[in-house]
């Protein structure tokens, strides 16, 4: 069986990378085709470095463009690249561009699809990454589903039940590989002059939100209203799509401590200790809820209805007054709600079925 594994961006790396652990561990023939979509260091390199990843055998770098550009780009060179190398399967993780590209070009040349993390639809098709994941979902053979409620989705939808595996989430995987080491980075509270508990951390970089002014503007008095209400820190580590749409819009935000993007155990840190997590982030709603911390969530849907279920996180939306509401919310609830998205052992469920199917080819 020989595996071809296509990422791009960020949460692709860290949700892919107990898959990875899991076939080095088994010495499986795979190789890892990075599409660039994610480029600079801090969204990149940095997760290779320290997640301990083997080096990719071909990069794209097909960088930043809009969404026909990005992607065709991304269909010429993946198709390349399978062309050459012809793997048995291909495996995509999520909803980006990349994730798209790479299911439709391997579909297309007949070779088996795996997606990772399927399902997850927010019903909101104005997003990338709804027609994104729907579209990857019909590219795959195998569907690995995080959750039993995702499995019940696809089969309304009309997905084979042969097709879909309930595997858990691989984010929980990494969550728990990591947490420990994450450990070594605890000085980056007393860098920042953080206590436990004594701050909020915030993470906005979504399209939709980012994009328009007048909605990221908005948001943005949010976070100044609950600086004044609470009068603690807001830590807000900001993405590289953001960081332009402010500088283009001339947005200044008040009340909120802006720094790089964090590597991922100095920001497991800050997400564990903090008070409360404000965001858009799809992976970080995950890890609050496995984490314990609450969440509010900065979009009027989601795709993790798991975590609404739960009691871990909260809609907002984009209004000032709606986002300090939902934070006096979360605030007042229990710590105490359950972990919806698995036990940590997606990785090696994924193998085993991986091989189950390819090996007895063989
Ligand atoms: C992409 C995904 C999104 C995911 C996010 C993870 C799509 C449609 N979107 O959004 O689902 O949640 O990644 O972080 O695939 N930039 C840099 N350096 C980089 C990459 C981007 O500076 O390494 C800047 C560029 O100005 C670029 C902008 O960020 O135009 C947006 O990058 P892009 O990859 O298009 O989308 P993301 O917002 O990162
Ligand atoms: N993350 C990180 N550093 C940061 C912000 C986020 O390592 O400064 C991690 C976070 O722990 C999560 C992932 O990046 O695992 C989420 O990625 P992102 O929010 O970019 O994408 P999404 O999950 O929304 O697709």
């Amino acid at each position: 069986m020989k595996i071809s594994i296509i990422l791009g961006t960020r949460p692709e790396i860290i949700k892919f990378s107990p898959i990875i652990r899991e076939f080095e561990r088994l010495g499986l023939d795979f190789f890892i085709l990075h599409s660039g979509q994610h480029y600079s260091y801090n969204l990149d390199r940095v997760f290779f470095e320290q997640l301990g990843l083997p080096g990719v055998r071909y990069n794209l770098d097909v960088g930043s463009g809009s969404h026909g550009l990005q992607t065709g780009k991304m269909l010429i060179g993946i198709e390349a690249v399978l062309k050459r190398e012809f793997p048995d399967v291909v495996l995509v993780q999520g909803d980006t561009n990349t994730t798209l590209a790479g299911a439709l070009a391997a579909v297309k040349l007949h070779i088996q699809v795996g997606h990772v993390e399927a399902e997850l639809r927010s019903y909101d098709r104005s997003m990338p990454e709804e027609i994104n994941r729907l579209l990857a979902d019909h590219c795959s053979d195998l569907l690995f589903a995080p959750t039993e409620k995702s499995r019940r989705i696809l089969l309304g939808e009309g997905f084979s039940e042969d097709r879909i595996f309930v595997t858990g989430n691989t984010v929980v995987d990494a969550l728990y590989q990591n947490l420990k080491l994450a450990e070594g980075r605890k000085d980056i509270l007393k860098n920042l002059g953080l206590k436990e508990q004594g701050f909020f951390l915030v993470t906005i970089h979504r399209q939709e939100n980012v994009d328009d002014k007048n909605r990221f503007s908005r948001i943005l008095d949010g976070l100044e209203l609950v600086s004044g209400k609470f009068g603690l820190p807001i830590i807000y580590p900001v993405h590289p799509r953001a960081e332009r749409r402010m500088r283009e819009f001339g947005l200044k935000p008040k009340g909120v401590r802006m720094i790089k993007p964090l590597d991922y155990l100095s920001f497991l840190v800050l997400e564990s200790r903090a008070r409360l997590v404000l965001t858009d982030s799809g992976g970080v709603q995950e890890e609050t809820c496995i984490l314990r911390v609450p969440c509010v969530t900065l979009r009027y849907s989601t795709e993790r209805p798991e975590t609404l279920e739960a009691g871990s996180n909260i809609l907002a939306g984009a209004e000032p007054e709606a986002i300090l509401e939902k934070v006096e919310i979360m605030l007042s609830r229990k710590r105490d709600w359950p972990n919806p998205f698995g036990d940590g052992k997606a990785g090696g469920r994924i193998t085993r079925i991986l091989l189950s199917k390819f090996e007895e080819r063989d």
